[in-house]
C-alpha cells in the first residue's frame, strides 16, 4: 500500500474510507479499546466497508504480550492473510500495540492508524514507533514500522477527560521546545482546558515531527531529539508504575522530564535560566506537581540506565540549546539525573 502523509480534521475517515477504497484490502480488521469502541468507534464504522472488530481492555497494564497473542489468535482465527488492513483505533497503547501485531503477523500487513487521544495524534500515532512494555519497561519490545496511513479526527478528543487531553499536551510543549521558538512562544498564552479546536495545534505539532523523522526514521541521529523529556519522564513514570496508587500518565511524567532537562540544559551552560523559567511557566500552567520523597530521587534516577537511547553505561540524553533547539547525545550520568529531580523537587 501506499504511504500517505497524516490527514487531519473532519476529513479524516472520509478520507480513510478512500484510502480503503483504493487500496483494495482483501479484509479489514479492527482494533479498539474498551473506550474507544465504545466512544469512536460508532462514529467510523459507518465508513468503513465489512470488516471484524477486536476490543481489547483499555490501559497501559494490557499493552502487554499477553494482548499481542490475543490479537495474533483472533487475526489467525479470522484466517486473516498478508493482504488485509488492521486499523487501530485508540490511543498510544492500541497504535504501539496494533502496530506491533500488524507489523510482525505473517511477516507484515498494512496497518491504518487512527489515534483518538491528542498524545497519540501528536506522537505515538505519527512516525512508526511500535511495540509493547516488557518486565516493567516502556515499549522495550518493538519495531519501527511506517503505519500505511494515519488519520486524525480530533472531534474524537471531545471524549476524553481533561487529564488525558494535558497528557497529549507534553508533546507539544517538547516538539515545539526542540524545533520551533515561535511555537513555543505561542503556548505561554494557550489555556489547555479553553482549546476549541485543536486542529491547527496538531496540524503544526505533527508537522514538526514529521520532518525530524523524514530525517532519521530508525533514530540514529536527529530524531533522538523526540526524547527531550523522555530521559527523566521514563524513568519517573517507570518508577511510579511499581508504587501502587502513584501511577502517572505518560504526558504527566514527561512533563516533570521537560523541566529536569531544561534545568540539567541550564547546568551545561545551554540553556539561560531566563529561559528555564519559561519552561516552567508553560509546564506548569497545564500540569500539577508530582510529589515524590528526596530518598526516592535516585531510585528513580536508576530506571534511565535502561533507556533505550543509552549507549553502554552512557546516559545519552536530549538537552536543549536554547528554545526551539534540542540537541541530542548528550551523555549525562546517573547523579545528573537524580539532581534533576532534586531541583525538581525541592525548587518547584
Ligand atoms: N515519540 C518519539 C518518537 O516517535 O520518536
Amino acid at each position: 500500500m501506499v504511504k500517505n502523509s497524516p490527514v487531519i480534521g473532519p476529513q479524516a475517515l472520509p478520507a480513510l474510507a478512500e484510502f480503503i477504497r483504493q487500496n483494495a484490502p482483501s479484509r479489514v480488521f479492527v482494533l479498539a479499546d474498551t473506550n474507544t469502541a465504545r466512544d469512536c468507534y460508532p462514529h467510523l464504522q459507518p465508513h468503513l466497508p465489512a470488516h471484524e472488530l477486536l476490543t481489547i481492555e483499555a490501559g497501559e497494564e494490557y499493552k502487554t504480550l499477553a494482548t499481542c497473542t490475543q490479537v495474533w489468535e483472533w487475526l489467525t482465527r479470522q484466517q486473516a492473510d498478508r493482504h488485509a488492513l488492521l486499523v487501530c483505533l485508540g490511543g498510544g497503547v492500541v497504535t504501539d500495540l496494533g502496530g506491533f501485531c500488524a507489523a510482525t503477523y505473517k511477516r507484515g500487513l498494512a496497518c491504518a492508524v487512527l489515534p483518538t487521544t491528542l498524545l497519540a495524534q501528536v506522537d505515538a500515532g505519527v512516525g512508526g514507533k511500535t511495540g509493547i512494555d516488557f518486565q516493567g519497561f516502556k515499549n522495550h519490545i518493538g519495531v519501527f514500522q511506517e503505519p500505511a496511513g494515519v488519520f486524525i479526527e480530533p472531534a474524537f478528543l471531545a471524549t476524553l477527560p481533561p487529564a488525558e487531553l494535558r497528557s497529549g499536551y507534553a508533546e507539544i510543549i517538547k516538539h515545539a521546545l526542540i524545533a520551533d521558538a515561535a511555537a513555543f512562544t505561542q503556548l505561554r498564552s494557550l489555556d489547555v482546558a479553553a482549546v476549541a479546536d485543536w486542529t491547527p495545534i496538531i496540524a503544526h505539532s505533527v508537522a514538526l515531527k514529521e520532518k525530524i523523522v523524514a530525517q532519521d526514521p530508525h533514530e540514529s541521529g536527529p530524531r533522538k531529539l523526540l526524547n527531550f523529556g523522555h530521559t527523566v519522564g521514563h524513568a519517573l513514570e517507570s518508577y511510579l508504575l511499581t508504587q501502587p496508587g502513584r501511577e502517572v500518565r505518560h504526558g504527566e511524567a514527561v512533563a516533570v522530564g521537560l523541566i529536569c532537562e531544561s534545568w540539567l540544559s541550564v547546568q551545561r551552560g545551554l540553556l539561560s535560566a531566563g529561559e528555564l523559567a519559561e519552561v516552567e511557566a508553560v509546564v506548569r500552567a497545564a500540569f500539577e506537581k508530582i510529589t515524590f520523597i528526596t530518598l526516592e530521587t535516585e531510585a528513580i534516577a536508576a530506571y534511565a540506565v535502561q533507556d533505550k537511547k543509552n549507549r553502554g553505561e552512557v546516559i545519552n540524553c536530549t538537552l536543549l540549546h536554547g528554545l526551539g533547539h534540542g540537541v541530542f547525545d548528550q551523555p549525562i550520568s546517573l547523579a545528573e539525573v537524580a539532581a534533576s529531580l532534586q531541583y525538581y523537587h525541592t525548587e518547584l
